[in-house]
């Protein structure tokens, strides 16, 4: 394991010093300008309903981080369609608008409309949990003429591969490891050792096969609830494991005019942005984040990502957000009963890198991808901002990110969710109060076991004699805080005079 890195001098500014910092400029996203260039990138909290409907848990999340008056806010990875997706946000549905409502409200309100509030809208493909080895040969695989043939060939079992189904799958039952491996094929062992995982070239599947019609309308309904619901702007997840970003990868060879070529691959994806620009108008903010690297073999590298963007820019997207990595091809293989975590491989380790990745480290590490795309975009005579992120957690590194013209806007996940308020603090001078990310991973830990994602940051107080920590709002366990600790009460910003224009028409 590499030693730890340790975490970067912060830099901290003075109250004037910061002043005239370009992170603290005003900037465009599309028609919607933010007070400041400081983002938060989307996270999971898996604090929605079963029914993915918000909660007051949810409203405190983004309310906590709206007192921290970051410049854009990207609400969690949102499901457009109306179908079960464990606590997960949905926005498939009219019935999800009140709830919706709400959040905007309170972001709203509690960043005193300092903070431009965007959702992020998802399309993912089935996947299952990793199944018992008896329960998966007795009940879901799909019994083949090629199964009782592979198992005719393998000594003793020349009845049973002739008898009835019952027998066929007794016989499989009591095969070793390795003869397994020589009857099944690739995907039946894959749903056997990972759990049963679709791919947008499943094309012999009708609803993957018609995905390219459906999706389009899918997405352009989201949005449409989106604005309805009154956010300033929504951001198509086009990235990490999920269905659009693997039309975008290089992996993808469908030959339905969909894949293989760079046009083919790009325009689902091309489709969909069409189709909700047309729905949302031109006053809308409309953004995609996308992965400058898929980090997988034959995945998609930065060129590809460069040349997307401008091909995704010019049918209408406001801005470009550049991620990386967080696959399921490389994930790790999952314990019996539990899904594949697509941040557990190499590709997941350069979405949310730690301490203890390799040189040169977390910090800033996915920033040459985010100049990659940005670069491409200005050569092509296009003004598009670029959102960056991975391991920015000090205003220097956030000032050089902008002053060296990596991005546009500087996004921070986690560093956001330890301490809500450090891009403010850092603002108003005081910083030496931020509680700084130690970029470990425990959050992360968290999503992956679908628990409610807290940092661990937050409970020093708690296990010291504070005589407030028996009114803490805590998580079902009882053990951790829920809500990141109040703020101190901070200085007013600067007058509304250096603040932005609100949104525009
Ligand atoms: C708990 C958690 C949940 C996340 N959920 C999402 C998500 O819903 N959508 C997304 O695009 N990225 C998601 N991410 C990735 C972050 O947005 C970000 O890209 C990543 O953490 C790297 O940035 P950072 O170093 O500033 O944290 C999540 C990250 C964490 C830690
Ligand atoms: S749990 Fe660790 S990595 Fe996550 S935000 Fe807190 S300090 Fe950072």
């Amino acid at each position: 394991m590499t030693a730890p890195h340790a975490l970067p001098e912060p830099g901290w500014p003075t109250r004037e010093g910061a002043r005239d910092a370009r992170l603290v400029q005003p900037g465009s996203l599309g028609p919607c300008s933010a007070r400041t260039r400081t983002g938060v990138p989307a996270m999971v909290p898996w604090r929605a309903t079963d029914e993915g409907f918000v909660t007051p848990a949810v409203l405190d999340w983004y309310g906590r981080f709206a007192d921290g008056k970051p410049g854009v806010l990207v609400v969690e990875a949102t499901g457009i369609r109306d179908v079960p997706s464990g606590p997960l946000l949905r926005i498939g549905h009219d019935r999800f608008l009140p709830g919706l409502r709400d959040l905007v409200r309170v972001v709203h309100a509690r960043s005193e409309g300092e903070t431009r509030l965007l959702i992020q809208i998802i399309d993912f493909l089935s996947i299952r949990r990793r199944p018992q080895r008896e329960r998966f040969l007795r009940q879901f695989l799909g019994l083949r003429e090629a199964h009782r043939v592979a198992l005719a060939a393998l000594a003793g079992h020349a009845a049973a591969a002739a008898g009835d189904e019952a027998s066929v799958r007794e016989a499989l039952v009591s095969l070793s490891d390795d003869e397994l491996r020589g009857v099944l094929d690739e995907r039946e062992l894959e749903a056997l050792e990972r759990g049963a995982r679709e791919r947008v070239t499943d094309t012999h599947l009708p609803h993957v096969a018609e995905l390219p019609r459906v999706l389009p309308g899918l997405f352009a309904d989201a949005a449409a609830r989106a604005q309805d619901a009154g956010f300033d702007g929504v951001e198509l997840h086009f990235a990490h494991a999920y269905t659009m970003a693997s039309f975008l990868s290089r992996r993808n060879d469908r030959d339905d005019g969909y894949g293989g070529s760079r046009e083919g691959r790009v325009r689902c994806p091309r489709e969909v942005t069409e189709a909700v620009r047309e729905r949302v108008g031109a006053g809308f903010t409309l953004g995609c984040r996308l992965l400058g690297d898929e980090v997988i073999e034959g995945g998609s590298r930065v060129e590809d990502a460069a040349w997307y963007s401008v091909e995704l820019a010019r049918a209408g997207l406001d801005f470009v957000s550049v991620s990386k990595g967080g696959k399921f091809e490389d994930a790790k293989v999952p314990r019996v009963g539990e899904a594949i975590y697509p941040y557990t491989g190499e590709s997941g380790h350069e979405c949310m890198p730690t301490v203890r990745i390799g040189d040169p480290g977390p910090f800033g590490r996915n920033l040459p991808l985010a100049r990659g795309v940005r670069d491409a975009l200005r050569a092509a005579g296009l003004a598009t901002p670029v959102v960056g992120a991975g391991g920015i957690g000090t205003f220097a590194a956030a000032e050089q990110a902008l002053g060296r013209g990596d991005c546009d806007f500087v996004g921070a996940a986690r560093a956001t969710l330890a301490d809500p308020d450090w891009f403010l603090k850092a603002e108003q001078g005081r910083g030496t109060q931020v509680r700084r990310c130690i970029y470990t991973n425990y959050c992360e830990g968290l999503d992956q076991r679908h628990k409610e994602v807290t940092c661990q940051l937050w409970d020093r107080d708690l296990e010291r004699n504070d005589p407030g920590r028996d009114s803490v709002q805590r998580t079902r366990d009882g053990k951790r805080r829920l809500v990141a600790p109040p703020g101190s009460a901070s200085p007013p910003l600067p007058p509304p005079s250096a603040r932005c224009a609100s949104k525009g028409g």
